[in-house]
């Protein structure tokens, strides 16, 4: 049991307390930047004259020993440690001896920790990012090739209008473009180094914390010591994010199941993302799609779990606060992991054209249009929707579509029917006309493909 507090104690910790109490299982996660943290401090102790720097040269040479060492299995992170904290610093004054005892002169755990998530955190949103990158350029290489590919809209699960598969991907592409701009934000707001904030008070050594900070490559340090050591906005505001594009993911996971169904048969899976069943030999199931559906309970999860941890903790740093740091690891490896196999699942998905364009031309998703098509010729809006009303449910009676019907039977419903009414509620018509900017008409497409693009360019 080492332990960086022995001193005022004159009992061993208890086993039991002991293992209730140690991180080091957990926050070994963040070892490479408990190091880096570590030397941007000794630098500046240095630079401040607080260490001499043949000081810092030996406890620089020990720290790239103990990283090499750890990186290369030479050296194990075992439970022997109550934290990774406690691990770095044994095993420096081991390496080095009295120098390494000076490593934490105007430090604490308590914003060394902070940092070291934040670092952590820092690091993954921009990975996340990236991940997602690789998700919209999969978005919109589909919209590319489908903006004259036809497929029902819907609203309440009914369908409604006649759309194209781009633009139904385009509204995915619009909800993780967000995401990746959430990360970005968070990233800046959380961009500022604690260290140098002590316990809770600062400290009375001459430190320079924006010299740190600079090191770290933060904006700058934080402004108060109190928040720097008591703050976890930051990781609150990363499992948000992180829940927001679980829900997005989630969302199109289910589009995704409903699509591939019997009944539907707009998409297939491929093969290498689908599974069978032990017992049902003609089973090809969607389990991808809905793992990534349901592991989006277990982020939210961890999101409820620290609103919950932070609600009643009194400034400044409690023990509370290391629950923050299982579950913000837990969602960070599930979103990435969900983020890329929804990506290959969805880069190799097969879409039935066919089907989705036989799909639109039923249930009346041109009823709007045939409605547009009597205002067009004078008909008051209110009335043209009862005569379509009318319309629709002959239809249904008939077993036929609107285009299916003789020019005599749409007259017998209105006058105002003339041969121009067939092109004005085909497929085409119905989605062309469509022009407005964010429509699916082709062209307004083709003008939003061209700003995403640009934007992937750039970002
Ligand atoms: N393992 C602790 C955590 O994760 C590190 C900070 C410990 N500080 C303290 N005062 N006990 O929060």
């Amino acid at each position: 049991m080492a332990q960086l507090w022995g001193g005022r104690f004159t009992k061993e910790t208890d086993r039991l307390v002991y293992n209730f109490n140690a991180s080091i299982s957990f926050d070994q996660k963040f070892f490479r930047q408990d190091v880096e943290g570590s030397v941007a401090h000794v630098k500046m102790l240095a630079k401040q004259g607080i260490l001499t720097e043949d000081e810092k040269a030996q406890i620089l040479e020990g720290l790239e020993g103990i990283l090499r060492d750890v990186e290369s299995g030479k050296l194990e992170i075992t439970d022997a440690y109550e934290d990774i904290h406690s691990f770095v610093e044994a095993n420096l004054i081991d390496r080095i001896g009295d120098a390494g005892k000076k490593l934490h002169t105007g430090r604490s755990r308590n914003d060394q920790v902070a940092l070291d998530m934040k670092l952590y955190i820092r690091h993954e949103v921009m990975e996340i990012n990236n991940l997602l990158k690789g998700l919209l350029e999969t978005i919109i290489a589909i919209m590319e090739e489908n903006t004259e590919t036809y497929m029902p809209g819907f609203t309440h699960l009914q369908k409604a209008q006649p759309i194209t598969l781009a633009h139904h991907l385009g509204a995915y592409f619009e909800m993780f473009k967000r995401d990746r701009q959430r990360l970005d934000d968070i990233y800046d707001r959380m961009n500022y180094c604690p260290l140098g904030s002590g316990a809770l008070a600062g400290t009375t050594y001459p430190l320079d914390r924006a010299y740190t900070a600079q090191l770290l490559d933060f904006n700058g340090p934080t402004l108060n010591s109190m928040d720097s050591v008591a703050d976890r906005d930051y990781v609150i505001e990363l499992l948000s994010a992180l829940s927001t594009i679980m829900m997005h993911l989630s969302r199109f996971s289910e589009e995704i199941i409903i699509w591939n169904s019997n009944e539907y048969h707009f998409v297939e899976i491929d093969d290498a993302y689908s599974t069978g069943s032990s017992i049902m030999p003609q089973k090809k199931n969607p389990d991808i799609a809905e793992l990534v559906r349901g592991k989006t309970g277990r982020v939210y999860g961890a999101l409820m779990s620290i609103l919950t941890t932070m609600k009643g903790i009194p400034l400044a740093y409690n023990k509370d606060m290391q629950e923050d740091k299982e579950l913000t690891f837990d969602a960070i490896d599930t979103v990435k992991g969900c983020v890329a196999l929804f990506t290959g699942m969805l880069k190799t998905l097969k879409f039935n054209k066919d089907v989705m364009r036989v799909s639109a031309m039923k249930g009346f998703t041109n009823a709007t249009d045939a409605a547009d098509y009597l205002v067009n010729h004078g008909v008051p809006f209110r009335d043209a929707h009862g005569i379509i009303g009318r319309l629709v449910l002959y239809c249904i009676e008939q077993d036929k579509a609107i285009d299916e019907l003789s020019l005599d039977e749409l007259k017998a419903i209105s006058p105002v029917f003339e041969q121009d009414l067939y092109e004005a509620v085909s497929l085409e018509t119905c989605v062309n006309k469509r022009m407005t900017v964010g429509a699916p008409g082709p062209d307004a497409m083709q003008e939003v493909i061209r700003i995403n693009r640009e934007y992937l360019n750039f970002t």
